[in-house]
């Protein structure tokens, strides 16, 4: 039953279907995320933050950035001097992330930017890092790659956080009835969800590419000295790579 329906899922999801996601959900995705993860998340994105190995004064692209949580902390690791553009299609999450900017009083240093990740409405060869979090299974992955390798400056650093499915079989069947059970009630119920959007995560990290593979398509993209780790039992990895 479960295998028919991983069947339907397909990779990515239309686009008008992601916007109407994480429309629905915006004003409470922190609190959800933070929930469902038991606040685990915001370990893992600073965590890619000090991978990213960010210096002062550096000019820097967060794609996908959503309410902007990694924006706000590449920001503080590059100083007053350092820049950060937070990418995101979505208005609403936008919106969000440019509350938590002003409150931080980090507008000079970070503007949110509408755009798509596999179209950026950026500059070629500009940026010094460029970081997406959680948000690669929305995307094709070849063009999005294309796009973040095109951005940075050569010699720029490129870095991806994401969720897999965890290698060890104990651990992942754990982690199966986790995320079919209470993540999606969890996260349904706090964000008074109706699209659905917490029931396609957990079926979207089963046919998810393998770290490899991921390692693979960055490769692919151009980038040069590819390198991934995992993060809390290989639930989440860190890709990173040099152009
Ligand atoms: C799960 S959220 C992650 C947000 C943020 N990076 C974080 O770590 O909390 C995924 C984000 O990707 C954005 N997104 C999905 N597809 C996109 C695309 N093609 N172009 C730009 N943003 C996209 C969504 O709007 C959403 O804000």
């Amino acid at each position: 039953m479960l295998d028919e329906r991983l069947e339907e899922v397909k990779r990515p999801e239309a686009p008008e279907k992601v916007q109407a996601f994480f429309t629905s959900v915006a004003k409470r995705y922190d609190l959800a995320n933070t929930l469902m993860s038991f606040g685990t998340h915001y370990s893992w994105k600073r965590k890619a933050v000090k991978a990213a190995d960010v210096k002062e004064g550096m000019n820097m692209v967060d794609i996908c950035a959503g309410t902007a949580d990694v924006s706000l902390m590449l920001a503080k690791a590059a100083g007053p001097n350092g820049r950060v553009t937070a990418v995101d299609w979505n208005e609403a999450m936008l919106e969000v992330g440019q509350h938590k900017i002003d409150k931080a009083g980090l507008t000079e240093q970070v503007t949110t930017k509408i755009g798509d990740a596999e179209a950026l409405p950026l500059e070629d060869n500009t940026y010094d890092r460029a970081t997406v979090a959680v948000a690669s299974r929305h995307l094709n992955i070849d063009k999005h790659f294309q796009e973040m390798y095109r951005v940075l400056k050569p010699g720029g650093r490129g870095l991806c956080l994401d969720m897999f499915q965890p290698p060890n079989r104990i651990f992942r069947k754990l982690y199966d009835t986790y995320s079919y059970t209470m993540m999606p009630r969890i996260a349904t119920w706090v964000t008074r969800d109706k699209t659905g959007v917490y029931d396609y995560l957990p079926d979207s990290i089963r046919v998810y590419y393998t770290p490899e593979d991921f390692a693979t398509e960055m490769k692919n993209a151009g980038f040069k000295d590819v390198k991934f780790w995992p993060l809390c039992k290989g639930i989440a990895y860190i890709h990173t790579g040099v152009k």
